[in-house]
């Protein structure tokens, strides 16, 4: 056994040397895949991910990942409400301006993130007193002077995100309280009046393990239909971790689909010390082998939708030492296909393979 194997390394070594390659292991490509393939060159999708323009300023080997592997970026932050329109009358675009900038030199779509969200409100709205007009007029102007600024440069839109409990009800945010429950058609209009040739996305999570959130989303995508207002897309966040079910995804995905929207899995990682083990101190092998085959697993049922309705898949951060899976749950945590250094991990290989 071990003398058949010596011998087919040595035919492939010499077929490498005739071919005028070195037979180093580390030039090897692993069966399958192209020689200098990327996520983005690899993917017949965009294939994206959330970024941070401090990162792309300072971090060279940050850079250098975001402008060689991903087609579509989304503003992981800058473009949430709190940085944008820190005051009343104040609006913060130079950081969103710098990745747009970076997007533009390298040819990429922006998938614009988030025009509503019950996170990132800033003191000033907390503290609004207005009447309910006053309160629309500022859901108006927010949406309208973002959307505007961005006319011809931002793709697509997360209009809103997150307005509906894992229970299917709409989420008793500040915005529900001031805005009533149909303020989720408004801001699509508002959205729309703005850029009429940007895609407008509904962004959530959960779809995977909550049947009653599916319900809800499956109701507005109607209900925004029949009322004739603009809805193109689905956001399916897939923040998922090693327990996650792949039913579950399946499911989600294919329901989702099934409203004939396009559908965006919007901010992908994958969890692998969800419940905080304080005896997990590293990624071993074997967890990075469990991880690589549930990020396969979920390229593979993304392949199976039509493919009109493929708008892309977005990784959230890009290397583990960015996951916002640490910082915000303050855990030790590896959930993105790249480690610490931006190395490739086996995750990435996996997707890599699963998009050829
Ligand atoms: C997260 C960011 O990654 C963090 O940096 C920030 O502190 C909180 O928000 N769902 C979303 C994203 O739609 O906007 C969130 O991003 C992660 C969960």
């Amino acid at each position: 056994m071990a003398h058949a194997i010596q011998r087919i390394l040595l035919i492939c070594c010499l077929g490498g040397i005739l071919l005028g390659q070195s037979c180093q292991k580390n030039t090897v490509q692993p069966p399958g895949q192209a020689r200098g393939a990327t996520l983005q060159s690899a993917a017949p999708y965009p294939f994206g991910a959330a970024l941070d323009p401090g990162l792309l300023q300072n971090h060279a080997a940050y850079r250098r990942v975001a402008a060689t592997e991903f087609s579509s970026l989304t503003p992981e932050n800058v473009m949430k409400m709190r940085t944008i329109h820190p005051a009343a009358t104040l609006f913060n675009w130079a950081p969103a301006d710098l990745l747009v900038d970076f997007a533009r030199q390298t040819n990429k779509r922006v998938h614009g993130h988030a025009l509503l969200w019950h996170e990132s409100v800033p003191d000033w709205v907390k503290n609004f007193a207005g009447d309910s007009a006053a309160w629309e007029e500022l859901l108006q102007t927010h949406i309208r002077t973002v959307v505007e600024h961005y006319r011809g440069r931002v793709r697509a839109w997360d209009v809103v995100n997150e307005a509906f409990t894992d229970g299917g009800t709409l989420r008793p945010s500040i915005w529900l309280k001031h805005l009533g429950p149909d303020y989720v058609a408004r801001c699509f209009q508002y959205a729309h009046a703005a850029d009429p040739d940007a895609l407008l996305f509904y962004n959530d999570y959960g779809h995977e393990y909550s049947p009653r959130k599916r319900r809800a989303i499956e109701q507005l995508v109607i209900n925004l239909k029949q009322r004739n207002i603009p809805l193109h897309g689905l956001g399916l966040q897939m923040h998922l971790n090693r327990r996650s079910d792949t039913t579950g995804i399946a499911t989600a995905l294919r329901e989702m689909a099934a409203t004939g929207l396009s559908i965006h899995v919007s901010e992908l990682d994958i969890s692998m010390n969800p419940q905080n083990d304080p005896a997990l101190q590293n990624l071993t092998p074997a967890l990075a082998q469990e991880q690589a085959q549930k990020y396969r697993y979920v390229v593979r049922a993304y392949r199976a939708l039509p493919k009109n309705q493929q708008y892309g898949i977005t990784i959230w951060n890009v290397g583990d030492g960015d996951s916002w899976i640490r910082s915000y749950y303050r855990r030790r945590d590896w959930p993105l296909p790249f480690d610490d250094n931006y190395e490739k991990k086996p995750a990435y290989q996996a997707i890599l393979s699963a998009l050829q």
